[in-house]
């Protein structure tokens, strides 16, 4: 027997950084997925392959890889302390297969660890025979998800597991709020791969530092955040599209943006969206624009023409889902 998992990506669309601190985040899993095939196997060793082109074998907790050289050791990190955590959690000490597909371009901000980290878990845990729900998956992927952001919210991983459009703070722990309401959103790839865990650390000393206000601006984002809840509830775009550009200011304010963004940003608004920032770690990575459906293909257009890569994305209802197929 084979288990199979998938679960989805994501897009922040307000929070992001400022959610490490518990100021409520609004969250969507969107139609692009990671799915993840575990197999067990005799002799013991944990084998990992990527589509990626990586792929490595285990034994006894040291590497060997088997394609794309060192870099993949670093690459399928998230699936082996996924795995461990599993198999030390229910006392098992199996050798695995696990192969690993995605369609969410990786390290741009989309949660592609995130929901590695969370397919792992659920088909780990099926193959070897356990039940888990959804709580435990969230609460067992959240090991991988250190290794990735450092100190991380638990948003990506959260949002993974139950689908949908979400709003939550830390202090819910895994009982996220769904928000009842559609949305289409433009992604724009600059296509610059860079590390989360990098600007949640640095982020985190500016905060202890007490440079940049970064404290004060906590209230600020709450309040965004609070203020993009009640739009939802009246589909309010407009204000959805503002709450969106002054969200960018404060993740430039902390430095998390980078320039590929702020022109990707720049342009899509004078393309006539409602609203454009960056989305997730920052850096480099993605940003989003909201905008109606006459303007989405001008704001594609503008993406293009400054150099990014223009994605639709749609909102994705359903969280990781798994089941047991014949190998
Ligand atoms: O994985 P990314 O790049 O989408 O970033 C996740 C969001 C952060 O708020 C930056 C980190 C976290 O764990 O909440």
């Amino acid at each position: 027997m084979k288990a199979v998992a998938v679960a989805p990506g994501k897009v922040i669309l307000y929070g992001e950084h400022f959610v490490v601190y518990n100021v409520p985040a609004i969250v969507m899993a969107i139609d692009r997925a990671v799915k993840v095939l575990v197999s067990p196997r005799d002799d013991g060793l944990l084998r990992i392959c990527s589509d990626l082109g990586f792929a490595c074998e285990y034994e006894n907790g040291t590497a060997k890889p088997l394609m794309g050289g060192r870099k993949s050791v670093t690459f399928l990190e998230p699936v082996r302390i996924a795995t461990k955590t599993v198999l030390e959690h229910f006392d098992e000490k199996k050798g695995l297969n696990i192969d690993v597909y995605s369609t969410i371009p990786s390290s741009v901000g989309l949660g592609s660890s995130g929901a590695i980290s969370v397919a792992t878990v659920a088909a780990v845990s099926k193959v070897l025979g356990h039940e888990i729900d959804k709580e435990q998956i969230w609460r067992l992927s959240l090991q991988a998800e250190r290794y990735v952001h450092v100190t991380p919210s638990g948003i990506d991983p959260l949002v993974s597991v139950y689908g949908g459009l979400l709003v939550w703070r830390i202090q819910d722990g895994s009982k996220p709020k769904r928000i009842d309401r559609d949305i289409v959103l433009i992604v724009g790839n600059t296509g610059i791969q860079r590390s989360t865990g990098k600007f949640v650390s640095m982020v985190g000393k500016k905060k202890a530092r007490k440079i940049e206000g970064i404290s004060q601006l906590m209230g600020v984002m709450s309040w965004i955040s609070n203020l993009a809840l009640k739009a939802f509830k009246e589909m309010d775009l407009v204000t959805l599209g503002v709450l969106m550009n002054m969200n960018h200011e404060l993740l430039k304010v902390i430095g998390v943006s980078h320039e590929s963004l702020d022109r990707l940003v720049e342009a899509t608004r004078k393309a006539g969206a409602l609203g454009s920032k960056l989305t997730g770690g920052g850096g480099g990575g993605c940003m989003i624009s909201l905008a109606t459906p006459s303007k989405r293909a001008v704001v594609c257009k503008a993406i293009e023409e400054n150099g990014g890569q223009p994605m639709i994305v749609r909102k994705h209802n359903a969280g990781v889902k798994v089941q047991l197929v014949k190998s």
